[in-house]
């Protein structure tokens, strides 16, 4: 059904419709960590009113122990649905987490509405238990934790960050940010959560400057040791990889490592037949270099994008501009989440001798068109101008999500997994 003339015809002019939206995207500097220090400033009731509230739902109360009660071979995380809470707060604002960069507090760069940050996934078999973060960092004591991946993977590890470090106090952590690795420390668990940036985990020309034309990216399909050799000694490494890959129908590649001088060129692939070789050597990698008694290995899938209000029926809408619900239609799938792109995920998961945890976010993140930084946000370091601001069209990210938001979800989901 999926290679029927018509689908991969439309997923083509998809592709290509995209590459323009990630353009001027993926151009953002993934090294210019300009976050802003604000003062932290600790809001324990704030959080203590999130924790509180009351139990109308199933998921609360008798706290811990809820959790371990999870079997994650059956729950399917992806069926469900997202409520509205209007009583809702997240762990941590954009004021009281100082580890946020100014690409994602969406509200400091000028957002009215609040609501998304209110609605929460409801999973249709189970509860899903809210984000604990002393249980968090209490499962990461002695441990290092590594999210490696490309910009939506950063604002998902700062999300995490962001998530535990309000319950250290201040003289206790540390966050050392590099390019291309990053490292949030707490002292007393003995305890990192990391960044690794490698948007194609494969080598390519662009890792370590985005800025390179995206008619001269070339990636090195069989090359991922440069990387990888970073990645030994994590105890829980979490992957993820897709919206790189999804510039045009076809990508240039390179054979041999940047190293040996005998690079050879390989010549345009088929996006996924690229993205099916660069996963190839990234699971040969893990299978050659992970002892999976000592380290659990997770992959995100691929996170959406909305690029055409079409796909939810607007007719006349500008992506995910001016978006202020989710969609609520069950199962609602755009043509920003390539499901080929998923089962090359998946099959090459299922050959590999590690054993490797798919967390599944594409379907209940299809629903969040309204939690993108859409106008929101910088562009090469620069807020969007109000110029810009009015032309979303040409400027609104809908790639990206702004924090506090979606990506607490994914973590929360994470969680439940990690314990
Ligand atoms: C801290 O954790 C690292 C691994 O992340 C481990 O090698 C080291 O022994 C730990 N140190 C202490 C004092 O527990
Ligand atoms: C969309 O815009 C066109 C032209 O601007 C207009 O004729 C049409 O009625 C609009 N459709 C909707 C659903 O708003
Ligand atoms: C993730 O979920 C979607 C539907 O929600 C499904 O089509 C896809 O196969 C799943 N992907 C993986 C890697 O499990």
């Amino acid at each position: 059904m999926r290679s029927s003339k018509g689908k991969i015809h439309l997923s083509i002019i998809t592709v290509i419709i995209c590459s323009f939206a990630f353009l001027v995207i993926l151009h953002t500097d993934p090294s210019k960590d300009s976050y802003p220090r604000t003062k932290y400033v600790r809001k324990q009731s704030k959080y203590a009113t999130a924790e509180e509230k009351p139990a109308k739902d199933h998921l609360k109360s008798s706290g811990i122990d809820n959790r371990i009660k999870f079997n994650q071979k059956v729950w399917r995380v992806d069926i469900g649905k997202w409520v509205f809470d209007h009583s809702f707060n997240p762990l941590y604002t954009e004021r009281s987490c100082p580890y946020l960069e100014r690409q994602v507090t969406c509200i400091k760069n000028g957002r009215q509405d609040s609501d998304y940050l209110r609605w929460e996934w409801r999973p249709d078999d189970c509860a899903l238990p809210r984000f604990n973060a002393n249980l968090a960092l209490e499962k990461l004591r002695g441990k290092r934790l590594m999210f490696v991946g490309d910009s939506l993977q950063r604002g998902q590890w700062r999300s995490f960050v962001c998530l535990v470090e309000w319950t250290i106090p201040e003289n206790k952590k540390s966050m050392k940010l590099g390019r291309p690795h990053s490292v949030f420390k707490a002292t007393e668990y003995n305890a990192t959560i990391e960044f690794y940036w490698a948007p194609f985990l494969v080598e390519s020309n662009a890792d370590l400057n985005s800025r390179v034309d995206m008619k001269k990216r070339i990636m090195k399909l069989d090359s991922i040791a440069k990387h990888g050799k970073h990645w030994v000694g994590v105890d829980i490494l979490v992957f993820n990889t897709y919206v790189w890959w999804m510039t045009g129908p076809r990508l240039k590649t390179l054979w041999g490592s940047f190293e040996d001088g005998e690079v050879k060129y390989g010549g345009e692939l088929d996006y996924l037949l690229a993205y099916r070789v660069g996963l190839e050597t990234w699971a040969d990698w893990i299978d050659s270099n992970i002892d999976p008694s000592k380290t659990r290995v997770f992959f995100i899938t691929m996170s959406p994008t909305h690029q055409r209000s079409e796909d939810w029926g607007k007719i006349n809408g500008t992506k995910c501009f001016n978006e202020k619900k989710p969609i609520l239609k069950k199962t609602h799938w755009g043509s920003g989440s390539d499901k080929r792109m998923m089962s090359v995920v998946a099959s090459v998961g299922e050959k590999m001798r590690v054993p490797v945890t798919f967390i599944n976010i594409t379907q209940l993140s299809e629903y969040r068109i309204d939690a993108h930084t859409s106008i929101y946000t910088e562009t090469r370091g620069n807020l969007l101008t109000e110029e810009q601001k009015a032309d979303p069209l040409h400027h609104a990210d809908c790639v990206h999500w702004c924090l506090p938001g979606l990506p607490d979800t994914w973590n929360q989901i994470f969680l439940t997994y990690l314990l």
